[in-house]
Formats: C-alpha cells, sequence, structure tokens
C-alpha cells in the first residue's frame, strides 16, 4: 500500500432533484430577510436576500433547473417578496450562451484576447454584458425592487449603475448540483472568524512562500507598512485578496488614499515558478509560468493555453502600464484564497456548461488557490483605462489553480513560518477555539471537513504524476468518471 503525503481524493454525491420539494429545504436555508434600509453583505458565498415587499428578478441560463427555480420563488415569497421572475440572456441580449466544455481551458486566454477576461466589466457567467442589459431592462421596468444575476467577482452591483440599490446577490442557481451544495449553508460565524484567523498573519508577514506539488514555488517580500496595507483589503468574504498588488489597487487603493497618504498599489517582487493544469475554463496539459519580481519572464508547457500566453507576452512585450514598474503584459496580479468549506469540483455539466467558466466551482473551496497574470485594471483610474483604449489592450487578467498548496509567512522580527494554509488545508479550520464556536452548530469534525478533494496521481493517490496527468489531465478524469471513481 502507498502512503502518500496529501490527503486522498473523494468529493460529494448530490442527488438531481425530481421534485420542488427536493429543493425547497435547501431554498429556505438560503433565503434571508433583510430590513428595508439595509444593504446585503453580498460575498462568493450565495444567499437569497428578500425585503418586505420586493419584486424579483432573477437573471439566469437556458439550462436553468425548474424544481430549483420553483423552490427558490416559493421560499422568496414565504419571506416577503411579492412577485419573482426568471430572465433569461435570450431576452436581454438577443442570444444564448455558447455550450462549453472544462476540456476547453485554453479558453481563458481567448477570453483575455476578447476583452472579457476576469477584472473587466464582463458578467462572470456568460461574458455578454449581461450587467449592462440588466440595468436597461429596469430602466423599462421600475417595478422591480430586486435582481439576482453572475456569479462571482465585484462588477455585478457596479454595472447596474443607478439600480445598484437593487442588487440582492448572485444566481450561480442554474445548477441543481450547486444549489444544494452545504456549502451554501456553512454557519456563518464560523466562515467570518475563519476568514479573520486567515488574514490576520498577513499583517504580521515579513516574507511570503507559495509552494505546490504541481510544481509551483513563489516568494516576495514585504515592508511593515505595506503588510498591514495587505491585511487591511485582505477581507473579502468567500474569497480572500492575498495578493498585495491586487489588496492595495484600484477601489482599495482609493479608500487608502483618503488619508492623504500617497500608497502606491504594492508590487511585492514576487519571483518563482507557477505550475498547474487548471484554471477557470478548464484543464490544460501541464504549464509552467517564470517570474521575476512580478513580471512574467518565461512560459513552459501549456498546450493551447500555453501558447495563446506565449504569443500576447510578446506582442506586447514593449507595452508599459501607467503605474507598473516596467515593460510587458504580463504581471502577477492575483492570489485569492477561496474559503467555503463545502464548495467541490461540479460534475453534471463540466462537459457541457452555460457558465462561461465551467471550471469556476472547484476554486470556491476553502484552501484551493487562483493564481492570476496580466493587468490590474486599477479600476477607476482613468489614465489605465485611457491608456488600453488608446493602445487596443486587452484588459484583465487570467488564472493557474493549485489545489494543495502551502502558504506560509515569515512572522516579522521572527524566524518562525506560520503556514497559513498547510497543504492545501485552511490551517485555521485545526484552531481549538474556531472549532469550539463551530461546536455550537454541530460536531466540528462534520461541518469543519472538506467534501472535495481532488485526485492527483502520484500526490495523493496511485500513479505518476508527470506521466498519467499532467499531459491530458481531462483524459485522466475522464478515465476515473468511467470506473466510478471520485473527481
Ligand atoms: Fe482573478
Amino acid at each position: 500500500m502507498s502512503v502518500y503525503n496529501y490527503p486522498a481524493p473523494c468529493a460529494p454525491d448530490y442527488k438531481k432533484p425530481t421534485k420542488v420539494a427536493d429543493c425547497l429545504p435547501q431554498a429556505r436555508k438560503l433565503v434571508t430577510k433583510i430590513a428595508a434600509s439595509e444593504q446585503p453583505k453580498v460575498g462568493v458565498a450565495p444567499r437569497l436576500f428578500v425585503k418586505e415587499g420586493d419584486v424579483v428578478l432573477i437573471v439566469t441560463l437556458p439550462d436553468q433547473d425548474k424544481y430549483v427555480a420553483e423552490a427558490a420563488a416559493q421560499a422568496l415569497m414565504e419571506k416577503g417578496a411579492k412577485k419573482v421572475d426568471f430572465i433569461y440572456p435570450r431576452q436581454l441580449v438577443g442570444r444564448d450562451p455558447e455550450i462549453v466544455s472544462v476540456e476547453d481551458g485554453w479558453k481563458e486566454v481567448e477570453l483575455l484576447k476578447a476583452g472579457k477576461a476576469s477584472g473587466t466589466e464582463a458578467d462572470l457567467i456568460t461574458g455578454l454584458g449581461l450587467g449592462e442589459a440588466a440595468r436597461k431592462h429596469l430602466d423599462e421596468h421600475p417595478e422591480y425592487t430586486s435582481i439576482f444575476f453572475d456569479v462571482a467577482g465585484g462588477n455585478a452591483r457596479r454595472s447596474l449603475g443607478k439600480h445598484a440599490g437593487k442588487f440582492r446577490g448572485y444566481w450561480p442557481f442554474n445548477n441543481w448540483e450547486w444549489f444544494l451544495a452545504r456549502a451554501h449553508t456553512f454557519p456563518e460565524e464560523v466562515w467570518y472568524e475563519m476568514e479573520r484567523r486567515l488574514i490576520e498573519p498577513l499583517g504580521k508577514a515579513s516574507q511570503v512562500r507559495i509552494t505546490d506539488p504541481e510544481g509551483s514555488h513563489l516568494e516576495f517580500s514585504v515592508t511593515p507598512e505595506e503588510a498591514k496595507r495587505w491585511e487591511i483589503y485582505a477581507m473579502l468574504h468567500g474569497h480572500l485578496i492575498f495578493s498585495t498588488l491586487h489588496a492595495t489597487s484600484g477601489e482599495y487603493r482609493q479608500k487608502f488614499l483618503d488619508e492623504t497618504l500617497d500608497c502606491p498599489p504594492v508590487f511585492a517582487g514576487v519571483t518563482g515558478v507557477l505550475a498547474g493544469t487548471a484554471n477557470h475554463c478548464g484543464f490544460f496539459p501541464r504549464i509552467e509560468l517564470y517570474f521575476e519580481r512580478d513580471k512574467m519572464v518565461e512560459v513552459k508547457g501549456g498546450g493551447t493555453y500555453g501558447d495563446g500566453i506565449r504569443d500576447l507576452k510578446e506582442k506586447y512585450k514593449n507595452t508599459r502600464w501607467p503605474g507598473y514598474p516596467g515593460k510587458g503584459y504580463f504581471w502577477f496580479c492575483d492570489t485569492a484564497l477561496c474559503t467555503s468549506v463545502g464548495a467541490f469540483r461540479r460534475k453534471s455539466d463540466m462537459f457541457n456548461s452555460q457558465w462561461v467558466y465551467p471550471n469556476l466551482p472547484e476554486r470556491t473551496r476553502a484552501g484551493v488557490f487562483h493564481l492570476g497574470f496580466g493587468s490590474r485594471t486599477f479600476a477607476g483610474e482613468k489614465e489605465f483605462e485611457d491608456y488600453a483604449r488608446k493602445n487596443k489592450l486587452p484588459r484583465g487578467h487570467i488564472h493557474v489553480h493549485n489545489y494543495m498548496a502551502t502558504f506560509e509567512v515569515k512572522l516579522r522580527g521572527t524566524n518562525y513560518w506560520y503556514k497559513v494554509v498547510d497543504k492545501g488545508w485552511v490551517s485555521a479550520l485545526s484552531d481549538g477555539d474556531l472549532r469550539g464556536i463551530a461546536a455550537k452548530y454541530g460536531l466540528p469534525d462534520e461541518i469543519m471537513k472538506y467534501d472535495w478533494i481532488p485526485p492527483l496521481p502520484g500526490i495523493n493517490c496511485r500513479g505518476n504524476y508527470l506521466k498519467d496527468y499532467a499531459p491530458d489531465p481531462i483524459k485522466y478524469l475522464k478515465k476515473r468518471i468511467k470506473e466510478g471513481k471520485s473527481i
């Protein structure tokens, strides 16, 4: 028997609903009533916020599960909604979203070229510009007091313009498997406390090291002031901002500038290699991306995904974004740690999805990192936007997922390295005090466990990573599906 240093693969097995009653208990847990004057706290974790008398519009996709839709509408009405309507992309933008598959991980770089990458105004759910279309629809239909749309990201509310106050949250529930996930009903108190414990060490960091068994090894250092700024803006519920550049640029930077100090975005000098086999769109042959002081300097492998990155890197090698320390398009600009303990890789539509990012669900599980490169748009900074427009530059960034990373910080003034995440396990989940809080809601061992751990042959299950997995992850995953094994 082989013994592995990483936890064995596992996955949840939700059953496809066959009636509304299969979805009602979950719908009732997700609906949260708020006061008329309250702004919902929307994070990546979806909640169905409702106010008394709301007339609700839900922007969904053609593959909407009908039992989920009925159950959600019923639960919203039980908690005070007057009416719940669903609307589809065809009615808003005149066409259906493309059907995509996780087999096409290379598409993420195509989205970047098309100006629809993460970090731009494109909605993550379809990339069809639903935000703007929804805004116009709300102009024409003032009776709606509440709207749900998109699946994550910070642009949904903003894209609604003067209707931003009607944004009640995301709607990732076209898919029944995602809707039924226990991930969304993780006790909120435990969730926030866990995140607080994850962020606190950042403010004490002097050096940072990220390693992963698929081959990543990245390091950078921060000054005391930079570490403090990082800690302050790392909190985005469900999706913590572990990139110093992300946490100190765009809207975050502007908040900090209120303090009358000049605090430019923090380029921490990320150096090393980012390696992996998956992104938000899907899978690709293993890629290695080399960075020197935040800038991408070399790309090895990656198949078509790698080719697309190499093309853009070459094409824009003389570009110098305003505010960036040198020339070049690809900068290390994203290290996000999602925190949904019960999240998982969604099987029901992974080869037949209407989300533009069919592999997005896996990255929401606590401990999974998605690391990104490209440009932080420095949203709202006119000079940056004008420059991109004038030079016809794509904006935004693309990703690599790391499942079993160790993220450790060297605590300032000591030689002690603290593992914030240890081989994919969020250390805070082992914190005695946090487990004490969790005990109010049930058995901590049950609440604070991962339902999903991906198979990586040679790393946490039988096989050879470089031979059996790295060249063609999809082939390996399909083989396991055929054998009835978890993916
Ligand atoms: Fe990102």
